[in-house]
């Protein structure tokens, strides 16, 4: 037997008893006559004694040990002299009498503390030793317990765990497909699955009414702190339902998790809002509703006097930030440079104060009349001490500005509570969206996604119009997960896929299967997925999914410590058909 406790378990109970533990060495001390070990394994830690008096060739071969040596060591429990409080074990200690190594250690790159002296880069390439910090370790645990705890809810309302291939046909979901080269078929490639779409379809098909898998998807798209090229969804389909009984299975996980996970209570069902009225209020579709500070369009309001700036723009809002009148020159110029930073793209912005004393002073006084700068403060609902900055531009690059701007205001103002859970539904998406590249219509959600029923009729007379039976969960601004009431009816599907631009031949090339499955009964389905990743680190309170994964991608989509992607060899080449131009 290797150990008979962990590092992390014994008590003052145990005080006596002859122990055997295993473990790495954290840190180490002398002190005259004693040495005292750290010993640390997954469980916690407990402090190890070492006596010159007791066993002096023990000591010495303790000394010797160094950070992150394993072993093991068998000994007695007894009181600590002086305890320490922070640690559950800190009441004990272990009276060594016999030390093993069983592995040793270089010294490691980086101090494995709860803090680390090492660049991110540093711990990427070692993330193995990273793992071992307690930050890390602890989000690790999380990530298992929420998804113990999702599949405890989902088989409790009858859902059944399916696993779908990882080697397919591509899927279309918007991003690029990463791709694996045939053996055995020269010339050609399996895609790995952006989300498993067409196999949870073909699951309803097949009659296997509520699906859900905890699954691995793959998208090489521009990575950000919540994205990776390869991350894990919470996947789900269901038959015989419609957009209400999605929503409400999912808002029941949701409150379970975060009443379970991080005791935050919800009452009563998640607000929703249409695609349309988060725009106009947010500006995103992903809004943080954990603070105020709506948008307030003022396009009609600001123009005709003059301000060539205002006069020309197609789109002017402004936000309305609560008690920051006081703002320093200085401060409004540092966040006007924000704005103008090429990620948030606003040519400029424009400020009010409203004053205490009830003078208006704004960085268009030659422009406005302070009764002009009192009406717009009105239509944002301003008061006395608060201060409105303004966006202009066209619509849709202003809009996201100002969102932005809202989101850093938020934070400048600490609005943004960690500790606080603000879910909502987005729901009545638009079917499409131009894409100005490819000059067509693209499906804004993926091409099987249905449309609302009332606007069927619009669906080649005016395709922008169209709205989908599509839903986002946002929750502190994150979209956390995202699905839609499918399209099962064959017809439907055909005209859906002319609309986006398939030729009947593409559509059947690409997805001829589906269309085909569809023919031999299809029950009405719908689902969602919800991105894991994300939503561990939003209970976590983590501001990057990385640290919730255990091998993450750095931001260049490589692998640090496998050192991947890399080159093959001539004879895997070869094998797979392929030769490189030039
Ligand atoms: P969607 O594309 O909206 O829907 O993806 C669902 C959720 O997955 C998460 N997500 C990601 N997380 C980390 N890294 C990424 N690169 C990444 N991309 C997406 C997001 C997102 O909300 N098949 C549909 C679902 C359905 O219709 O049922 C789908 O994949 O949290």
């Amino acid at each position: 037997m290797y150990r008979t406790h962990t590092c992390g378990e014994l008590r003052i109970e145990d005080a006596g008893k002859e122990v055997t533990l295993a473990g790495w060495v954290h840190r180490s001390r002398d002190l005259g006559g004693m040495t005292f070990l750290d010993l640390r394994d997954r469980y916690g830690i407990t402090q190890l004694v070492f006596d010159m008096r007791q066993d002096e060739g023990l000591c010495r071969e303790a000394r010797k040990l160094g950070r992150e040596y394993v072993v093991q060591v068998k000994g007695e429990v007894r009181e600590r002299s002086s305890k320490n409080k922070k640690l559950p074990t800190g009441d004990i200690e272990i009276e060594v009498k016999e030390l093993r190594i069983l592995g040793a250690s270089e010294v490691p790159p980086f101090t494995l503390e709860e803090e680390s002296d090492g660049g991110e880069e540093i711990r990427m390439k070692y993330r193995y030793l990273d793992l071992r910090r307690t930050p890390l370790k602890e989000n690790l645990i999380l990530r298992h317990r929420v998804a113990q705890k999702i599949r405890n809810y989902l088989d409790a309302q009858g859902f059944l765990e399916i696993e779908t291939p990882a080697l397919i046909k591509s899927t279309p979901e918007g991003a690029r497909d990463f791709v694996v080269p045939s053996r055995l078929h020269e010339r050609q490639f399996y895609a790995l699955p952006q989300s498993p779409q067409i196999f949870k379809q073909l699951l309803m098909i097949a009659g296997y009414d509520k699906y859900f898998q905890l699954v691995k998807c793959f998208r090489d798209e521009d990575l950000r702190a919540d994205r990776q090229p390869e991350f894990t969804q919470v996947d789900c389909e269901m038959s015989f339902i419609d957009q209400e009984d999605v929503l409400q299975v999912f808002e029941g996980l949701i409150k379970e998790l975060l009443a379970s996970v991080v005791n935050f209570k919800i009452d009563g069902n998640f607000p929703r809002l249409s695609w349309d009225e988060a725009m106009q209020r947010y500006g995103t579709d992903k809004p943080d509703t954990r603070f105020g500070m709506e948008l307030h369009e003022l396009t009609d309001l600001v123009k005709g006097k003059g301000f060539r700036v205002f006069d020309e723009a197609a789109w002017m809002g402004a936000i309305c930030v609560p008690g920051a009148a006081g703002y320093s020159r200085k401060q409004l110029d540092q966040l006007t440079d924000w704005v103008k930073r090429p990620q948030i793209g606003a040519g400029g912005m424009v400020y009010v104060k409203y004053n205490g004393d009830g003078t208006v002073k704004s960085s268009v006084d030659k422009f406005f009349a302070p009764e002009d700068l009192r009406s717009w403060g009105e239509a944002c609902g301003a008061s006395a001490g608060d201060l409105l900055l303004l966006l202009s531009g066209e619509k849709e690059r202003t809009l996201f500005a100002m969102s932005e701007l809202r989101l850093e205001m938020g934070e400048r103002l600490g609005l943004r509570d960690k500790r606080a859970f603000a879910p909502l539904w987005v729901t009545d998406f638009p079917l499409l969206e131009w894409d100005e590249e490819e000059n067509r219509f693209v499906a804004k959600h993926h091409p099987f996604t249905s449309p609302r029923e009332e606007d069927l009729a619009l669906l080649e007379k005016d395709p922008a119009a169209v709205r989908a039976n599509a839903y986002d969960l946002v929750i502190n601004g994150v979209e956390i997960g995202g699905g839609s009431i499918r399209i099962h009816d064959t017809d439907l599907q055909a005209r859906m896929l002319d609309l986006l631009g398939f030729s009947p031949e593409d559509a059947e090339q690409q997805f001829g299967f589906l269309l085909e499955a569809l023919r031999y009964g299809t029950p009405p389905h719908g689902g969602i997925a919800l991105g894991f990743d994300r939503l561990v680190a939003l209970l976590g309170g983590g501001d990057s999914i990385r640290d919730y994964i255990a091998f993450p991608k750095n931001n260049a989509a490589r692998d640090m410590m496998a050192d991947a992607p890399n080159y093959i060899s001539e004879k895997q080449l070869k094998e797979l058909h392929i030769s490189f131009r030039g």
